[in-house]
């Protein structure tokens, strides 16, 4: 397994230094759709990710979100070992030079998250956790915060790729949270939101709609660091689900019971 993390973090640093000097240059933006952007960045970081991914495993699934590993995002069977990697995780912040963005690279057996590390070029920060074995930020160990109460906690959040089409909806949970907590930020790239939960910054996260290639890296490391990740009734997470709810813990139930209450409220 250490092997495993090893290859993950070679491989993540490596992207990090392409990615810091393509954000010194200029940025050629194209359309996923109206809201969802991709650079030749993206395409570039998770070619070469994949193409070392598979010479060193050459057994295992890679699944990128750019397709360029050629893998459906399809459930992978029980035993597969399947690496989910988000070349550039906060391509919005990318593409608008908001130095707020991250490589990402998670490692599953089957529906187990195994390991995972991601890596801010700007800040130079490396988050790292393999199963059993804890959560470390450029090597010294993290842990997430001690906030009891939600009243006192500052909590992040985002917003998926259909949000022109469903607005109201996803604004009334922010609503909510606002009213609930000191406050809640949207700082654009999920997978430091989950690491943000780890090291602290963050008493907790939610989102809709967020896909495996987004949460596998982020989610070991923020339970290593003794946080929970959940669905947004506490249910076990699945990262092909539509709901990721981390937190430090102390704060799992009261955020669990914000959002099924606004959800049984909501058409
Ligand atoms: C996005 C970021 C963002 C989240 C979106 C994701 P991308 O990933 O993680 O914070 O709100 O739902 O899709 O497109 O920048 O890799
Ligand atoms: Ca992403
Ligand atoms: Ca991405």
């Amino acid at each position: 397994m250490q092997r495993f993390l090893d290859v993950a973090r070679s491989i993540a640093v490596d992207a990090g230094q392409r990615i810091r000097e393509a954000a010194s240059q200029s940025i050629r933006i194209e359309h996923k759709g109206a809201v969802d952007l991709v650079t030749e960045t993206d395409r570039a970081i998770e070619e070469v990710a994949c193409a070392r991914l598979r010479s060193e495993f050459p057994g295992h699934l890679v699944v990128g979100e750019e397709g360029s590993a050629g893998s459906a995002i399809a459930r992978p069977g029980d035993r597969q070992w399947a690496w989910y990697l988000d070349p550039v995780d906060g391509t919005t912040n990318f593409a608008h030079s908001l130095p707020h963005f991250a490589f990402s690279l998670g490692l599953a057996r089957g529906s187990e998250l195994i390991l995972g590390v991601v890596h801010d070029p700007m800040r130079r920060e490396t988050f790292e956790a393999m199963q059993g074995a804890g959560a470390f930020l450029n090597g010294d160990k993290i842990s997430v915060s001690n906030t009891s109460d939600l009243a006192s906690a500052l909590v992040g959040t985002g917003f998926p790729y259909d949000r022109r089409e469903h607005i109201d909806f996803y604004l009334r949970f922010v609503r909510d949270f606002i009213m609930a907590t000191h406050g809640i930020r949207r700082a654009g790239s999920a997978a430091l939101d989950l690491c943000s939960v780890a090291c602290g910054r963050l008493d907790g996260f939610w989102e809709w709609k967020l896909n495996p290639w987004d949460t596998a890296a982020g989610t070991v490391i923020a339970r290593e660091a003794g946080g929970h990740v959940s669905d947004f009734t506490s249910a076990a997470f699945d990262p092909y689900g539509e709901q990721t709810l981390a937190s430090n813990g102390l704060i799992h139930q009261q955020m669990s019971t914000l959002l099924r209450e606004r959800l049984e409220r909501t058409p």
